[in-house]
Formats: structure tokens, sequence, C-alpha cells
């Protein structure tokens, strides 16, 4: 189709309701080398495009040479990725191959899990991670990751919570976006996944069926997709689990209907590995050949390790049960992203070239940076940290602190234990500047189920002025698979902090782990304590620069943090309830045997200044539903030392035609402050953006009284209201209704504030 006729059906669509000319616009754009490339291809050659074989899974060399694999998974090692390209070298049209891989947070070097990443509550944070990410897989010839997950992750049994962004709409698909647009820069092909609605599986239990109404979902769980699409994702991954009574995989309201015709997808989809065969175990096809006809009418153009495109897709198309125009449809649809990736006129990787970049100290020098910003101080009575200059000895105590796996997360595609620098390793060297003693005792392994090294532990840290305990969850507790029905800190770690507290001295804890756990009163006993997530390769430095306060702890939670996880499902977005939660009535929304209310709400953490806020001021008391909300507020540090404060706006519409949340985050920003320094910030929101949907998708700003909360947290103070006069309402099948937009935090011109 040539761009004017692919514009006339673009527009087209924005303006009807979805018809054959919106499915016009899912007709794949494409140059004249792809078009003379198809009419070339035989069936067999094409449905080869649309397999996607792992290493160790279905792949072989006879396949790559003969034409009949379109993209690998699981290659990482340069010289394994060269063996492939000479296979396909020896092809009829040698036509370029995908490698794809699982870059999620780092191929050689360990960034944080994306989790920590959105803790940042910097979308920079993660673009930074991603980029270089994307430097070393390239120079490994990975050209693709399967990366961005703009899973909504609401429910913290679920393992998966630490490949995406959180609890939060606006953050998950800011930082969804992010990666894309790193990766990018980088050049390597990006994969949103896994669309869509994994995060809402029934329990947290991986894999399980996800039930979501039409509003919720729209309202929640579609944004962080729709913001990596909008960014430009090159593929969209199905999911392994069925939304709403259809396996993901074979839905074609979600795969054509959403994706393409609501949102304008450009790109490709894949299905999750082996999910194409999954949809006969979800009981939703007879047969492995209906599975593929389903999945491929749904919109799957690539199937992933399943085996059955290569199986069934061919005599599908043969028989006439598939045109085969739909079919040359998907196969231009991967070849327009790898020509879009330059992949017709690129060189092979060359692996000694890429020796230099893997681990290069450029990018070790990012991962220490961008790790110690995901940090999150949850605690610090009585400033126990930073450390002081009356701390001449330290005990450093866990078994994680000395271990170089365990801070790498999972998902490490390349990494390597011997890159990591341990957090003991990291806490000795930078205590050895000001000659500080540092001493150190396991107590227990990871799991902690074995208390014989209490007492060594508590006699290393009885002599000590700080006690540093690195305890939390081991990163296999989090990933895939990896759902826990418990969410306390593992084994006897409890005991052992317990014991520790009881010597009289200081203990700072360093908690490590994939996901918001429920540390109960535990937390009453040490008066410090920090998250960390999983830093990866440079654990230690940026560890220690956070203890020693050589930098400021940046994080917030992206998660709320329960004290029981029998609260879970809980986050700060819930709807309010006739009743309330109060400890002290009965009949109110709460459990008899814990106290109301998170342990850490969303958006909690602390920095080393003591910023205060001063009156918010609301600049647009009656603004359009076309306008911006815009608010602004004075901020002062305190103390004497610089910090930075995250700055969050919350809004909530206290009555509506559907119940709205308590509050929602709207802008968020971060500021930095001297000593002593006062500064005026402006926030401000598309007015359109706090609205909400209807079961059939219609978008509807109602006009009526909006609350707005600023602060530091999702508890922030409530500043004061809005009326918006007229109600706006934006059809379902008008892209305009979904597209992800946000708010801004702006510093004003330091002229305007006071120092
Ligand atoms: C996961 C995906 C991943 C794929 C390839 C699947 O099991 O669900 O997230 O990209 O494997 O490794």
């Amino acid at each position: 189709m040539s761009s004017a006729f692919r514009l006339a059906a673009v527009l087209a669509c924005l303006a009807l309701p979805a018809t054959a000319l919106c499915a016009a616009a899912a007709e794949p754009v494409v140059s004249e080398r792809l078009r003379d490339l198809l009419g070339r291809m035989t069936i067999e050659e094409k449905v080869g495009q649309l397999d996607m074989p792992a290493r160790g899974g279905r792949y072989s060399d006879e396949a790559v040479e003969a034409g009949r694999t379109g993209a690998v998974l699981n290659f990482f090692a340069p010289e394994d990725i060269r063996r492939v390209l000479a296979a396909n070298d020896r092809s009829r049209l040698k036509i370029p191959l995908l490698f794809g891989l699982d870059v999620i947070h780092g191929y050689r070097t360990q960034f944080p899990m994306p989790l920590a990443e959105a803790a940042s509550f910097d979308p920079s944070v993660a673009e930074r991670a991603a980029y270089w990410a994307g430097v070393e897989s390239k120079a490994a010839g990975v050209n693709l990751t399967f990366t961005p997950v703009a899973d909504l992750a609401r429910d913290p049994r679920w393992g998966r919570i630490v490949e995406g962004g959180g609890e939060d709409p606006l953050l998950s698909g800011l930082f969804a976006k992010a990666r894309v647009e790193g990766f990018r820069r980088a050049g390597v092909a990006t994969t949103l996944k896994h669309f869509a609605g994994y995060g809402a599986v029934e329990g947290g239990r991986d894999y399980a069926p996800a039930d979501v109404s039409l509003a919720t979902l729209r309202d929640r769980y579609l944004p962080p997709y729709r913001a990596a699409v909008e960014a430009g994702v090159d593929l969209v991954m199905t999911s392994y689990v069925s939304l709403n009574g259809v396996p993901t995989t074979a839905s074609r309201w979600l795969m054509t209907e959403v994706l393409r015709h609501e949102w304008g997808f450009e790109g490709y989809v894949v299905s999750d590995m082996n999910a194409i065969p999954e949809v006969v175990l979800h009981g939703y096809a007879e047969t492995d050949r209906e599975a593929t006809q389903r999945s491929f009418e749904a919109g799957v153009d690539q199937d992933m390790d399943g085996g059955l495109y290569a199986a069934h897709l061919a005599d599908l198309v043969r028989t006439g049960a598939v045109p085969e125009h739909d079919l040359d449809r998907a196969v231009l649809r991967v070849l327009a992203v790898k020509e879009r990736l330059g992949l017709f006129d690129a060189p092979p990787p060359d692996p000694d070239a890429a020796r230099s970049v893997l681990g290069a100290s450029e990018v070790r020098d990012a991962a220490r940076e961008l790790a110690r910003e995901t940090f999150v101080l949850l605690k610090n009575d009585g400033g126990v940290l930073p450390v002081g200059p009356a701390t001449r000895r330290i005990a450093v105590i866990g078994a994680m602190a000395d271990d170089r796996v365990e801070p790498m997360g999972n998902n490490v595609a390349a990494g390597t234990p011997d890159d990591t620098v341990t957090i003991l390793d990291g806490i000795r060297q930078r205590a050895g500047v000001e000659a500080v003693e540092v001493d150190f005792a396991p107590g227990c392994d990871a799991d902690c189920a074995d208390d014989s090294g209490f007492d060594a532990a508590v006699r290393t840290a009885a002599r000590a002025d700080l006690v540093v305990v690195v305890a939390g969850e081991p990163r296999d507790y989090s990933g895939e698979g990896s759902s826990r029905a418990d969410l306390a800190l593992p084994g006897r770690q409890r005991d052992l902090i317990r014991r520790l507290a009881a010597t009289g001295r200081p203990v700072a804890v360093v908690l490590l782990g994939g996901r918001p756990l429920a540390l109960g009163d535990i937390v009453a006993a040490a008066p410090a304590w920090l998250m960390t997530w999983y830093p990866g390769t440079m654990a230690g430095h940026a560890v220690a620069d956070i203890l020693f306060g050589d930098e400021e702890p940046g994080g917030r939670l992206p998660v709320t943090f329960p004290r029981a996880t029998g609260q879970v499902p809980m986050t700060y977005d819930g709807l309010p309830t006739p009743r309330p939660g109060r400890d002290d009535v009965r009949y109110t929304t709460r459990y008899l045997d814990t106290a109301h209310g998170p342990l850490f709400p969303f958006g909690w953490g602390l920095g080393y200044g003591d910023v205060h806020y001063g009156e918010v001021r609301i600049l647009t008391p009656r603004p359009a539903a076309t306008d911006r909300l815009r608010v602004t507020v004075r901020l002062t540090n305190r103390a004497d030392r610089s910090t930075r404060e995250t700055v969050q706006l919350y809004v909530r519409d206290p009555v509506a035609s559907r119940v709205r949340p308590f509050r929602e985050l709207k802008a968020f920003g971060k500021v930095a402050l001297g000593p002593g320094e006062s500064r005026d910030v402006l926030l401000d929101v598309p007015v359109e953006k706090l609205g909400f949907h209807l079961e059939d998708g219609t978008w509807i700003v109602e006009a009526g009284r909006f609350q707005i909360f600023v602060g530091r947290d999702a508890s922030a103070p409530l500043a004061g209201e809005i009326v918006v006069p007229e109600t706006l309402t934006r059809s379902p099948t008008g892209r305009a209704a979904d597209r992800f937009e946000t708010g801004h935090l702006t510093a004003l011109p330091t002229d305007q504030s006071q120092k």
C-alpha cells in the first residue's frame, strides 16, 4: 500500500468505528526491496519467517540452511551467533535473522531489575540502562530483546512483578517507553510483553487465568502497553494466560482490534515461548492445527519455539483455510522489522570487537550510578545512616553480602558472577578510605534455615559501632515460575535480625528482593532499612555509595509494602468502600489480625535531607477538560546537606458514574535542593487524563469536583479541589482516547525561588 493510501486508511480509522477500512491500517508499509523479496519466496520460506526456534529447543542448522527459520532465540555467545549466521549464508535467499534474547536488565553487565528501576521514579534511569544493555547485546550479535515487560503487577505474590514497573499504570508506562527508547538508541529491536493482563493472574499464581472488567483493563492494565506501542516498540509478545476466558495467544480482540486497529501498532506479534500449542491445553482448541489457525487469525505473526506454524501453516494456506494474502502480510511485518533495524545491510558481529565492549568500564560506571538511584531508604530512625565519623568498626552480617550471584538478579543473559562487586567488597573498599574496620560473619545462608551461625554473628556484631545486615529474598524467589504464598523474610532471617538488635548496636538492614516483602513487626527491631532490590554487577559500590552518604538515596516505592501477606493484593489506588478500614471499629474494611493499611505506602522513600512542603497553590481552579491542571508548591530543605525530593501529585474524582480510586498518580518529578534551599515547583497535568473508561471503552472526564493531593508519597495530604465545568467523552475507536500522556514537574527558575 502506498503511504498516501495508508494515511487515508488511518484517518478513516480515527473517524469510524472498527470497520474493514480500519483493517487496512494494519497492512504493513513496505519497501520495493521487501515486495520483490516476497515475490521470490516459496510458501515454506514464508512460513519459515514466522518460526522462531530456540537454542536447545527446536533450533537446527538444517532448518536455517533450508530458509525455514526467520528468527532464533537464546543464542548469546558471539561465536554461536556467527555459526548460525554461517548456516544462514548457505540458505537460498540469505534473509537476515533476528537473534532474540531476554536482555531484561543487562546483557553482560547487570543493571538493576526493572522493578528497581521504576523505584528511581526517573525514566531516564531505565533509558540509560537499556541503552548500555543494548550496546553490549548488539556488539555480541543479539539484535532483538524481549523487553519491556509492561505487565501491571498488583499482586506481589506473582514472581514476575520483578520484571515490570510495579503497580501504577503511569509509572509502568513511562518505564516501558524509556526501555524501548534506550534499546532503540543502541540499535536493538524491542518486544513489548506479555500482551495483555498477565500481571492480573489469579492469586498471583504464575500462568493462572486473569479475569478483569473491560473498564479496569482499559483504565489500568492497557496504558503501560500503549505507552510502549506509542514509543515505537518493534514486537509485541502474547502471554501464557487466558484473559476473560480467551487465551491471549488466540485473542483477536487483543492482537488485532486493540493493538492494530485502535493503537495503530506497526511491528509484528510473536507468541510467548510454546504458547501456541498451549492454546490446546487451555481448552480453547481441539487440535494443534486448530490452535495454529486460531492464533494466526487472531494476529499472531510468529511462533516462538512452539513448532506449530512450521508444522501446519503451509498446509492451512494450501487448503485455503488461511488466505495466502494473510501469510504474506505476516511475513512482510517480520521483514519490515529486519529492514528497519538495518539487518539487510549489516556486517556480521565481530567477536573480537565485542570483547572490548562487554563489561567495559564505561558500562560498569553507568551500572553503579544507575543502581544507587533505585535504592529506597524505608526507615532511618535517629539518622543511623549515613555512616558517621564516630563509626570505626562495621560488622557486615549475612551470606548474601559475600555472594556474587545473588545481587545479579534473575534473567542475567550473558552475565557472569566474576564481574560482580559483592556488597561486602564494596563496603570494605569504601570503609578502607577512612580506615574503618570491617568484620564479616554470614550468620546463615540465603535461605536461612539453620541458626548454627547466629552466635558467631552476634559476637561479631557486639564488637562493632554499626551492624549492616544483608537480608531478604534470594534471587530465585522471584521471576518466572516463582510465585510465593508467604512474603515474609525467608527462613530464620527475622530471628537473626532480632538477635543482632539485642546487642544494642545500631542495625541497618540492607534488603535484597524482587517484590514488596511483608516485613511485619520485625521492621521495628532495626532503626534503618534500605531496600536495594537486586542491584546488579556493581552492587557493592552502589550500596557503599549510599551507606556512606556519598550519594543521596533517591528511590521511592513503585509498589505498596503490606504488613502481612494476607493483605495482598493491596495497592494505593484501591476503590473507596462505605466502611473504610479502622483498627478500632470491627465492621470496617480491615483484617482482625493485622493493623489496617500498608507498612510503607506507594511512593514512600526517605532522603538524607529534611524537606518541608509549603502551601500548594492551585493555579487553575476551573480548568476545561481540554486544559491543563496547574499547581505550584514551595519546597524547603531544612538540612545542612543537599538532597533530592520526589514530588508526587495525586488526583481523586470523589463523585462519578463509576466509583473512582482513592487517588491516582498523575504527575511527579525530582527536585535537587541545596542545604537550606527553597524552591518552587510547578506540576501540570492534562485535565483530559483525569477521566476513566466506561465498560464499552468510552473515555469520559465527568464534569464536577476533583481533589488534588501533593506530597512525598501516596498518603500525601489534600491540597484543594478543582471543578471541571463540562463533561468530555471520547469514543473507544478514536485513537486520541487512550493516548498515553503524563503530567510534568518543572522546577521554576531560581529567581522565582528563595535561597
Ligand atoms: C517468558 C518470556 C520470555 C520467553 C523467552 C518465556 O517463558 O514468559 O517472557 O521472553 O520465555 O525466553
